[in-house]
């Protein structure tokens, strides 16, 4: 079994999602102990953002310096470990109403035409990826973004996320979630421990 665990978070050692990320792992690990963990952090090590290069790279121009060299093999590098996990854990703090660019830009280098998904002749989209896949998102944010709400039409993340990994056919996408860790320290801590009891509810 394989898991690809992804850090997205700015903020190091104060991060909510990273610290949740890694739990989920590390149960996921307790459950399955030869599981084989993939890492891969997204703030120290960014994905480089599409360019120009790139594109013509992959549309089959020589290509020209080792940077673009380096940055199609990453591309490809996170290609495989997506395609190869049976299970991803995404740490995703909601930044600007949205996904950290950072996440992003991965997301860019895995939600791939003819990689990833593919349109048949009649328009409908077909996935690419092994069936079976479970993605676990844990969601951080300072708000919160219920339904019905004034900033529930700001809601980018989470269901921007989910709307994708169902676009190229991951049906199987869990959420965990830490939100209103922006008004105080009780909230704060109240959403951490209500998040840890999802996550023990996952594993269930
Ligand atoms: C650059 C930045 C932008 C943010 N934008 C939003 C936002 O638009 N909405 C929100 O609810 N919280 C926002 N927050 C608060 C974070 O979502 C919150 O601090 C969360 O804990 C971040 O996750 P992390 O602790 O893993 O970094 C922002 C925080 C930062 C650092």
């Amino acid at each position: 079994m394989k898991l690809l665990h992804i850090d997205s978070s700015i903020l190091g050692e104060r991060s909510v999602s990273r610290a949740l990320s890694s739990e989920v792992v590390e149960r996921e690990k307790w459950i399955c102990p030869d599981l084989d963990v993939v890492y891969r952090d997204l703030a120290l090590d960014p994905a480089l953002h599409l360019s120009s290069a790139h594109m013509a790279a992959w549309a089959g121009a020589a290509l020209e310096g080792a940077r673009l060299c380096c940055d199609l093999e990453l591309g490809q590098e996170y290609l495989t470990e997506f395609f190869e996990a049976d299970i991803v854990v995404i740490g995703a703090p909601m930044y600007n109403f949205t996904v950290p660019s950072q996440l992003k830009a991965w997301i860019d280098r895995v939600v791939v035409a003819g990689e990833t998904f593919r349109y048949n002749e009649s328009g409908e989209v077909q996935t690419l990826l092994p069936r079976g896949k479970r993605v676990i998102i844990v969601s951080t944010r300072g708000n919160v973004y219920k339904a019905d709400t004034p900033t529930a039409a700001l809601e980018h993340h989470e269901s921007y996320l989910k709307g994708v990994l169902t676009f190229i056919g991951v049906d199987n996408v869990s959420i965990v979630r830490a939100e209103g860790l922006a008004f105080g320290p009780d909230a704060k801590h109240t959403a951490i421990n209500r998040a840890r009891a999802e996550i023990a509810a996952l594993m269930t």
